[in-house]
């Protein structure tokens, strides 16, 4: 199976200009590579980037309504997404995202035929506290209840773990630990597991050719088109 490599733009960057500049980047050099690379820009420039597989970065799970500031699942597919990130971190940090919270959303994207990038992960004091597992075990179970068999196939989940205290940080997760729960989390549920948290050009081949990783969730590396692309090279 095909290598996903996603970038989380997060909020970045200021304009539709840059965030061409950037996309552009990644496509000339990503040409050819035979990988799933996905671009998760900001909602405002989806309708402006062209030429490679789009995601978004959040949905809300009602399909419409009086929700001001929301944008629903079947306005990503209508724009030409394929994949939205759900239940990153800082959605559950910032936005006290719970895990019904996610559940509900991943119904939601799945109901359209949008690919869920599952986001689980565990926070510094959860692992020094020895609950990592414990933790990343129920954000899945309590993420996918009601829907393990409902329009939900294998093809049609990505999960990715991204421990809370490896994102945004440069202290990316030991290969060793990457590979641990790597896999915890197959035997919970069989599906493509990406990893993410401080992926760089360095390291991110460690993760794919050691611990056994389907891909990388790359956020600051992803907006340098140039470290980016050494990402995707690494990674195949
Ligand atoms: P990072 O972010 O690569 O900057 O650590 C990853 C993410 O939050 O998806």
């Amino acid at each position: 199976m095909k290598k996903i490599i996603i970038a989380n733009w997060k909020m970045n960057p200021n304009s539709l200009e840059e965030a061409k500049d950037i996309f552009e980047g990644i496509k000339s050099g990503a040409k050819g590579i035979n990988a799933e690379v996905v671009a998760c820009p900001p909602f405002t420039y989806l309708a402006g980037l062209k030429g490679l597989t789009l995601g978004g970065q959040n949905i809300f799970y009602e399909e419409k309504g009086a929700y001001t500031g929301e944008i629903s699942a079947q306005m990503l597919k209508n724009l030409g997404c394929k994949y939205v990130l759900i239940g990153h971190s800082e959605r559950r940090k910032y936005f006290n995202e719970t895990d019904e919270d996610v559940n509900k959303k991943l119904k939601s994207a799945v109901s359209v035929g949008l690919i869920p990038i599952f986001c689980v992960g565990e926070t510094e004091e959860e692992r020094n506290a020895g609950k990592a597992e414990e933790v990343v075990e129920r954000q899945i179970k309590i993420g996918l209840a009601g829907i393990e068999n409902w329009k939900l196939k294998i093809e049609n989940l990505v999960l990715a773990y991204e421990p809370v205290w490896a994102i945004g940080t440069g202290n990316a997760c030991s290969v060793d630990d990457a590979k641990k729960m790597l896999e915890f989390i197959k035997k919970i549920k069989d599906v493509s597991v990406v990893y993410g948290g401080s992926v760089n050009g360095e390291n991110a081949k460690s993760y794919i050719k050691e611990a056994g990783y389907d891909g990388l969730l790359v956020g600051g590396a992803s907006l340098r088109p140039e470290e980016f692309v050494k990402i995707i090279r690494e990674s195949i």
